[in-house]
């Protein structure tokens, strides 16, 4: 087989084999084909598509090149969670022990943040003494006690997809449905989950801005799930303003902890419901996902669901009394406030803007290497649809030494649209998709 005629083929529109996928994935693996092939390739792939079975085989060949954690040992069918990336997405944090406490094992394998997005990993390292890092025996030991347990990634899971995406980013061939769908999925299958739930978003904050692509992209990840045997259930959400009020490390965990009691912002809350209430369906803890919303809510309304973030917080060897008293979080020295240059109402708050000023702050990584301020963030003091007066506060400002101030001001000014008329309705939640 060559891979000349495997570009060839894509480029004319033909359907690849599961020969020709696994023949070009294996072999950029072991660097046989070079990346100006596979370059040449992928853009074929972007102007020709793929159909939900070549998507699937690519699935299982991004899969196959790397090690699959094994969550066999466990009892009970899990069930993963994946965003395709917001800003302020603080629902891991509430998710993972709502459902917990709802009785689904959630062995949770989640990354740090890079770029305007955070990641659950860095938000979880700002609670005091908390440990990410711990043995596969640990890990399913844990959840087998507690009922969930979060870790960093540390297994060598889809090396085809650590190569294919690096190049993607530098080639124009990132928003491709298939080459994102496969490399979603790919890691999801690659990390052991029975079952998946995915929130897929549109809008400003997302790489699928218009909602019919975004649709698409949810139906191709439900049809491979559907080809791979795993159950797959996809939310297509709305992520033009960012999710809840505070986006930063540990401004996101006093987030999750008010929404776990209950005092949460309302499309955070929300959220989770929907999302978790997915969970409890895709894995068959739930017949149907009115009765699994109310059962969450249950957990929210007792208190179990805050109770739960309590023990995993200690099992992992952090301070648990940050449930009880938030003030045992790390806060920034500096607090500045953001006002409003007019009057009228927020027609728009810019997710990616308002992730790139929180990243300016100190929040978030441009390269791999730089350290994090985890009191730094933004906390908005108002939503899209609200009506403000001139000079009126619309975010605070979290920082300390490191921040650039003066930039991450002129991102705010940007990302915030006032309008004489308020915006039409919208919905935040849009379908499931299954
Ligand atoms: N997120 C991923 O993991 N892969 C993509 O291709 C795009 C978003
Ligand atoms: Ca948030």
């Amino acid at each position: 087989m060559k891979m000349y005629d495997i570009i060839h083929n894509k480029r004319e529109g033909k359907k690849h084999s599961a020969e020709e996928i696994s023949h070009l994935i294996e072999g950029y693996v072991s660097e046989e084909i070079p990346d100006y092939q596979v370059s040449a390739w992928a853009m074929a792939v972007y102007f020709q598509g793929m159909d939900a079975e070549e998507t699937a085989f690519l699935t299982e060949a991004v899969v196959n090149s790397g090690d699959r954690i094994d969550l066999s040992p466990l009892s009970g069918t899990t069930v993963d969670k994946h965003s395709t990336g917001g800003v302020g997405d603080t629902t891991t944090l509430v998710l993972v022990p709502l459902v917990a406490a709802a009785g689904v094992p959630v062995p949770k394998m989640s990354g740090r943040g890079l770029g305007h997005t955070g990641g659950t990993i860095d938000k979880l390292e700002s609670i005091p003494g908390l440990e990410v890092e711990m043995s596969r025996r640990e890990f399913l030991d844990q959840v087998e006690k507690v009922g969930a347990a979060v870790v960093g990634q540390t297994a060598n899971l889809t090396p085809a997809d650590k190569k294919l995406y690096s190049l993607r980013d530098v080639t124009a061939t990132v928003d491709s449905p298939p080459l994102i769908a496969s490399s979603i999925m790919g890691k999801k299958i690659a990390g052991g989950a029975d079952s998946i739930v995915l929130d897929v978003k549109t809008g400003s904050g997302a790489f699928m801005q218009k909602i019919e692509a975004a649709r698409k992209l949810a139906e191709l990840m439900v049809g491979i799930g559907k080809e791979l045997d795993r159950k797959t259930l996809a939310l297509l959400t709305d992520m033009s303003q960012p999710l809840g009020r505070m986006v930063g490390n540990s401004l996101e965990v006093k987030e999750a902890i008010k929404t776990l009691s209950g005092e949460g912002p309302e499309d955070l809350e929300k959220l989770c419901l929907e999302l978790g209430a997915a969970m409890l369906k895709a894995g068959g803890y739930s017949p149907d996902l009115d009765e699994a919303q109310s059962r969450l809510q249950d957990q929210l309304n007792s208190g179990n669901a805050r109770q739960k973030l309590a023990e995993i917080i200690a099992a992992q060897g952090g301070e648990a009394g940050v449930v009880e008293d938030t003030g045992l979080l790390p806060s920034a020295e500096n607090v500045e406030s953001y006002r409003s240059p007019a009057g009228g109402y927020i027609a728009d708050i810019d997710a990616r803007r308002i992730g790139r000023a929180a990243m300016l702050l100190g929040a978030g990584r441009e390269t791999k290497e730089d350290e994090i301020d985890y009191s730094a963030g933004i906390e908005l003091m108002v939503s899209r649809g609200d009506p403000v007066d001139e000079d009126q506060m619309l975010a605070r400002l979290h920082h300390g030494k490191k921040a650039d101030l003066e930039e991450a001001e002129k991102l705010l000014k940007g990302a915030f649209s006032i309008s004489g008329q308020p915006p039409a309705n919208f919905d935040f939640i849009i379908d499931l998709i299954e």
